[in-house]
């Protein structure tokens, strides 16, 4: 098959080869990638005993083209979404994926194609569980995401909206518009040295609680938040709690696989939006991922693969 590939452990290339597909274990599926999610870290993000050549990638939707013998609950000809990070026969750069059963799996509805699906696991997953990390805050309580034009922020900013919480959002300013168009009742530009003055004119005392999406502005976005408030830091930024805010990473045990397939469905219906920024051609994964890495990507890069 082909695949995109860490030729070596030493090696900080990735090329595109011709290698065998996976062999499944029993409590494993075979899965015929269609489209992949791309995110900053798939290069990197490597088991300590990763299978040289090495194939990268962490999520992606395609068809399960085998089952392996343990396996209950899936078929061969299922259309799923998955993330599988981390697995020593390699990742979802590549034709075929070996996926065990057990990790983060949902069913892609009949409605939507695989490209929108594949933008959904990681970004979906990590917005639920933002969110999700905020359930103190009641309807009507108001929330400030700072990102809230990427791919975790255009989901997060909808779900809470769901929730009945009002929210504000951070974005240069050529994406207010869009961010309004999910329900930010209010947009701040980062770059604006004031912005954190507009936040507390919205809210006077402070938001309840707030998600902060790029590395780096978890610090900012905790001076918006009132006494005794929330703070999500999705990058892991380190920040020094003040004023009784309680501040916390995504929480990884959370577990929001029932809510990530009802947003599937109702992505499926057109009840709620996946963005995505661009389409690439699997072959130019490379540009793909140079992309993602400017960090102003307006929502998800994906790759089609077949
Ligand atoms: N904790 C977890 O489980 C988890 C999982 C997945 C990803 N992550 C982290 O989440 C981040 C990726 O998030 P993403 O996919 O939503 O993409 P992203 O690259 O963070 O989002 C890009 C968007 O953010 C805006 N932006 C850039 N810098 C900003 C700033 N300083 N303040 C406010 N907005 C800014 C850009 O808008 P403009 O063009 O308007 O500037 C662009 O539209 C990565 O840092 C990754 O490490 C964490």
């Amino acid at each position: 098959m082909r695949a995109f590939v860490k030729p070596s452990s030493d090696s900080d290339q990735c090329e595109l080869t011709e290698v065998a597909a996976p062999q499944i274990d029993a409590d494993e599926l075979l899965v015929r990638v269609k489209a992949v999610g791309v995110g900053i870290h798939d290069s990197y993000f490597l088991p300590g005993d990763a299978k040289y050549p090495y194939p990268i990638g962490i999520e992606a939707a395609g068809v399960v083209e085998e089952v392996g013998d343990s396996v209950r609950g899936h078929r061969p000809g299922d259309r799923i979404a998955f993330i599988s990070s981390m697995q020593p026969k390699g990742g979802t750069w590549a034709e075929f994926a070996a996926v065990r059963a057990d990790s983060l799996v949902v069913p892609v509805p009949p409605a939507l194609d695989f490209v929108e699906a594949a933008a959904v696991p990681v970004a979906g997953n990590t917005a639920l569980r933002a969110v999700e990390a905020l359930q103190a805050v009641p309807s009507g309580g108001s929330l400030f995401i700072a990102g809230g034009s990427g791919a975790i922020g255009t989901l997060a900013i909808q779900v809470a909206r769901a929730r009945g919480w009002r929210v504000a959002a951070s974005a240069s300013e050529h994406n207010h518009d869009h961010m309004r168009e999910f329900g930010a009742e209010t947009a701040v530009d980062y770059r604006d040295p004031a912005w954190p003055d507009r936040i507390r004119t919205w809210m006077p005392g402070g938001v309840d609680a707030a998600i902060a999406v790029p590395p780096g502005t978890s610090g900012e976005t905790l001076t918006v938040v009132r006494d005794g408030g929330a703070l999500v830091s999705v990058s892991g930024d380190a920040v020094t709690p003040e004023r009784g805010v309680h501040v916390q990473v995504v929480p990884h045990e959370s577990d929001v696989r029932a809510e990530l397939v009802r947003l599937m469905a109702e992505i499926s219906r057109k009840e709620k939006r996946v963005v995505i920024e661009e389409v690439f051609p699997f072959g130019e994964a490379p540009a793909a991922l140079a992309k993602v890495r400017t960090r102003r990507a307006r929502g998800k890069v994906v790759l089609r693969v077949l």
